[in-house]
């Protein structure tokens, strides 16, 4: 299921990121909230900063080595402070196809967390995302970022950002999952 047509989120909010750095920080603060079997996806055009987000979250995790973009690789995996993350980039998919050929089934299916860049590529084959960012340019040269959760386990990293995320407020349905 592509972002654009999932269900209403059941926490959101925004950030303002004025440089890199920012966005660093964001993925950093987002680690503090991982918990096993995550789903993360990550949209925005080329360059909007899907990237850079995991590789603060993963250096906020320990990680000390190279952080690659999954461009042509489609997946880097990783095993940092007790968990597995598989960081994917759909972008060279051209339909739901070359997902169920590429074979990550198990991958999502397991205790990993998966943090996916161009999920809209691998079409509605893939599972539903906990929490979804998506990132856009800003007139100014930085970015917007907006963070969706979809489940409890969602919503749970979101509040682990610094100015907690009230409650299931009136508007947004309950969290389940
Ligand atoms: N908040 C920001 N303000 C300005 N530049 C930023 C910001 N966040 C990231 N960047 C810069 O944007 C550039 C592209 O970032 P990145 O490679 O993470 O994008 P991406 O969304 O992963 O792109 P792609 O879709 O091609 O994989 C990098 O040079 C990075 O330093
Ligand atoms: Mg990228």
């Amino acid at each position: 299921m592509t972002p654009d047509n999932q269900p209403s989120p059941c926490a959101e909010r925004t950030a303002v990121l004025a440089d890199e750095a920012a966005t660093l920080a964001l993925g950093g603060s987002l680690a503090r909230g991982l918990q096993p079997a995550l789903k993360i996806y990550l949209t925005g055009d080329l360059g909007a900063g899907k990237t850079t987000l995991v590789r603060g979250l993963l250096r906020a995790l320990g990680y000390r080595g190279r952080v690659k973009s999954p461009t042509f690789t489609l997946v880097e995996s990783y095993n940092v402070s007790s968990l597995y993350l598989y960081h994917f980039d759909f972008y060279r998919f051209a339909n739901t196809d070359n997902w169920r050929d590429a074979g990550f089934v198990d991958e999502f299916g397991g205790p990993g967390v998966c943090l996916v860049e161009w999920p809209q590529r691998a079409g509605s084959a893939l599972p539903m995302p906990d929490l979804t960012i998506d990132l856009q340019h800003a007139a100014q040269g930085g970015r917007h970022a907006r963070l969706r959760a979809f489940s409890e386990q969602g919503r749970q990293c979101l509040q682990a950002l610094n100015s907690p995320v009230p409650p299931d407020d009136e508007s947004s349905p309950a969290c389940t999952g």
